[in-house]
């Protein structure tokens, strides 16, 4: 393969060219949206550092979940604002919690979508941490039992998936034990194994009003530094009984993605994040960059590193535009 003989602009000369080779693809059903659901009623919420969402009561959130399914969009991960926080984070596992209530009148409503839940204290304790706190220490294993129960009340409700996000030793063991014993043996795991403690949370911990009330989350959260740790901690997720794990954030972390698929043999989901979500939309509102085809380039790159699906507030924006023309990079057809 040398020039002359090979030219790789051949390939590119237009657009029929540039599709035949086409490498990777995008489609609607990559793609899964973030919702956050407060409790009231008739309410919708802007959230500022994330343009064009909201905090949703239930029902709206309804009209909303059908507006994705329209879309093609296969699944969406809900996120609470409870009534009230305390120490232990109790909404987040009560029977007639935020998401719990959620999740009941989607599946009354809705079907054909996937209802993911996010498994988490943070939204839920008053010091916004995600785990049990004592003496300024966020407790490991006590923490556990309450991730375990949060699990399954999701499960009792009806969700279809369950995501734990709080990066606690043996989540992922100690929720399949609790599932399993209920007879959720078949309602899969889709664990955020390779979650950093990154800065590009920020617009989401406005949004989920979830902000650490002192310290970080650097003892659980994994250091940006590190990628060989990215591996270990997939393969404990795996071994601890994961059906899908996921990296998060994506596009800062396009190396950890690419790692972990080249590595392990198991569906892939990636985050792209508020913060990431924010920088595009903040450039594109300065007219600096053209927001939509930097929406679907990053999605894009985030998928060709090797995600099989992207979780993404971008998910509406983006299955709208897929619709319409099957090459988005080329002009509109
Ligand atoms: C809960 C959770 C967070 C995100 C997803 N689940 C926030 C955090 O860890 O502080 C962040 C998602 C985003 O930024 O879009 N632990």
């Amino acid at each position: 393969m040398k020039f002359p003989q090979y030219r790789p602009r051949r390939l590119r000369k237009d657009e029929i060219f540039r599709s035949l080779v086409q490498e990777t693809h995008l489609r609607p059903d990559d793609l899964i949206l973030p919702f956050f659901v407060r409790p009231g009623k008739g309410m919708r919420q802007p959230i500022s550092s994330m343009p064009g969402h909201f905090q949703f009561s239930i029902d709206l959130l309804v009209k909303e979940v059908k507006e994705a399914k329209s879309l093609g969009i296969p699944g969406i991960i809900l996120f609470g604002i409870p009534e009230k926080k305390d120490e232990l984070g109790s909404e987040a596992y009560a029977e007639d919690g935020i998401i719990q209530k959620a999740i009941r009148r989607i599946k009354e409503k809705v079907d054909g979508i996937l209802v993911i839940t996010d498994v988490c204290l943070c939204e839920y304790t008053s010091h916004g941490h995600c785990g049990v706190v004592e003496g300024g220490r966020i407790l490991n294993d006590e923490t556990l039992d309450l991730l375990a129960r949060q699990a399954l009340s999701h499960a009792r409700a009806g969700a279809d998936m369950v995501a734990p996000s709080d990066m606690m030793d043996g989540r992922v063991g100690t929720i399949r034990k609790i599932l399993d014993e209920n007879q959720f043996e078949d309602l899969p795991i889709l664990a955020y194994s390779a979650k950093y403690a990154s800065s590009f949370y920020g617009p989401f911990r406005v949004a989920a009003e979830s902000k650490p009330q002192f310290g970080d989350r650097k003892s659980y959260q994994m250091d940006p530094a590190n990628g060989e740790e990215a591996l270990r901690e997939v393969r404990l997720d795996i071994e601890e009984g994961a059906d899908i794990i996921m990296i998060k954030p994506a596009l800062p972390y396009l190396d950890i993605i690419y790692r972990v698929k080249q590595t392990f043999n198991i569906p892939m989901a990636a985050y792209q994040v508020s913060g990431e979500f924010a920088l595009i939309k903040a450039a594109s509102q300065l007219g600096w960059v053209d927001g939509e085809q930097v929406m679907m380039e990053s999605l894009l790159s985030i998928k060709r590193a090797g995600a099989d699906f992207i979780l993404t507030y971008f998910a509406k924006e983006a299955a709208r535009k897929l619709d319409r023309g099957k090459s988005f990079l080329g002009p509109e057809r």
